[in-house]
């Protein structure tokens, strides 16, 4: 009896540490990944949410785009199409696949390399010609795996409107990348291409520019941009250093910003605050598409077979022990569309593949990995038209984007595309 007694005791005990540590092991898994299963959490729900059903009785014959099941599969396309080799970004990369893969689970999985600030001995020991890199070169790989700012400036009211469940409705979102000191160029796409308005009896453009900030040793422009955006109310604003090589940043940053504050747009254009849209063409352009179309939108000017350029001297620069291999096919960053369906994914995707330096050539990369190729679009130049056609309004009245163009050009142009007197 005795024995039995002290038999049970000791099975109790033993279920008593074994609970004990399952319940410590659970909670160190969770609170270590509570960065990015958070987040990926959260768009889940607002998967779940998403709320379609606010048709205007005028546009009946546009269908807002379904949302797509949210799919966390890495094509094998992309995966195959990334060499494997030294290179530092494909090994990240191929790393980070691994770890994917070994989750059933994968919303709930940090890739190693996500760790935000990378120490200089790692850096030196991975990419051992890492002194050689061009300072900003230098400064991109150190932040690589930073996927976060703090928010200066923000706009959570964009996409809700006060004029009941029909003003809500977000046709179009136009996402500007500019830089803080650009005042003149952001005035000039407000009063022309970027001006908000209604179409067809609900439809709405919405705009935002999209910023970081300035070096430090740089004059304080935050008061004028801070009355910029309370007069306007379209300025997003970070902190962190607006440079070229961290537009993938950014864009990602809009891409957080859009999910959380405008998750319901059906499309988004992203583009630099020099180009010429013909908003009412590309509006037209979006009313036409039908079914898969409209909700797997990435249209734009598609350049299919670039590779990395190796001249330390150029702005695209990126070195053969960083990256090795061809670009994906993708949509120039002078100007993209894309639906807002593809955003979850979108930015689902970015948490696995590493941050490239190229904007453009990033979201080439992450739509390459859900599965979606670029569609090329005629009416997007982000290359500019022909010298001769360059004074020629009635060539401006059949594209969609131009790239790229004056503060001063831009009024010009839209007024006279829309001159009564223009015959063509
Ligand atoms: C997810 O995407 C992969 C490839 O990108 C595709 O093969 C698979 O069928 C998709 N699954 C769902 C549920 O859509
Ligand atoms: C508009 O959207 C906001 C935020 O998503 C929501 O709180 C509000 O109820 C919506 N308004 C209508 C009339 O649907
Ligand atoms: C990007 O911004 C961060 C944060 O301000 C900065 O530390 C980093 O140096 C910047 N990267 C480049 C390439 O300028």
């Amino acid at each position: 009896m005795k024995r039995i007694r002290s038999f049970s005791a000791v099975v109790f005990l033993i279920t008593l540490i074994m609970i004990l540590y399952l319940t410590i092991n659970l909670e160190t898994t969770y609170s270590y990944k509570a960065g990015p299963e958070a987040v990926l959490r959260d768009i889940t729900v607002q998967a779940g949410n998403s709320n379609v059903k606010t048709q205007s009785p005028h546009v009946e014959s546009f269908t807002i785009p379904q949302p797509r099941v949210h799919n966390m599969s890495i094509s094998d396309d992309f995966r195959n199409s990334i060499p494997h080799n030294q290179a530092y970004w494909n090994r990240l990369l191929h790393l980070s696949l691994k770890n994917l893969d070994k989750w059933d689970d994968p919303l709930r999985h940090d890739p190693h390399w996500s760790h935000c600030t990378k120490n200089e001995e790692l850096l030196k020991t991975n990419i051992p010609d890492f002194s050689s890199y061009p300072v900003l070169f230098q400064d991109f790989v150190r932040g690589m795996s930073c996927m976060s700012s703090p928010v200066l400036i923000s706009q959570p009211n964009k996409c809700i409107s006060q004029e009941g469940r029909r003003g809500n409705q977000t046709l179009l979102l136009l996402a500007i990348k500019s830089a803080p000191w650009n005042f003149e160029q952001r005035q000039a796409v407000r009063e022309t291409w970027g001006r908000e308005r209604v179409y067809h009896g609900g439809l709405r453009v919405r705009r935002v520019f999209v910023l970081g900030n300035s070096p430090l040793e740089h004059p304080d422009l935050s008061p004028l941009l801070s009355f910029e955006a309370n007069n306007f109310g379209d300025l997003l604003q970070w902190d962190f250093k607006e440079t070229f090589l961290n537009l993938t940043l950014k864009m990602n940053l809009f891409f957080q910003w859009t999910l959380k504050h405008c998750p319901h747009a059906s499309f988004v254009f992203s583009g630099d605050d020099d180009v010429f849209v013909n908003t009412p063409r590309m509006v037209s352009y979006l009313l036409s598409l039908k079914g898969s179309q409209a909700y797997q939108l990435f249209v734009g000017d598609v350049i299919k077979t670039a590779s990395p350029l190796r001249d330390p001297k150029i702005k695209y620069y990126v070195p053969l022990s960083f990256y090795d291999g061809p670009y994906p096919a993708y949509a120039g960053g002078g100007g993209f569309l894309f639906s807002g369906q593809l955003l979850k994914s979108l930015y689902s995707v970015s948490h696995f593949v590493p941050f490239f330096p190229i904007d453009d050539v990033y979201i080439g990369m992450c739509a390459k990995a859900m599965g979606i190729s670029p569609q090329a679009h005629s009416e997007f130049l982000t290359f500019d038209i022909k010298v001769q056609d360059r004074e020629n309004l009635c060539a401006y009245k059949d594209i969609i984007l131009i790239h790229k163009r004056l503060p001063v050009e831009l009024k010009q142009l839209w007024k006279g595309i829309h001159s009564p007197f223009l015959t063509c």
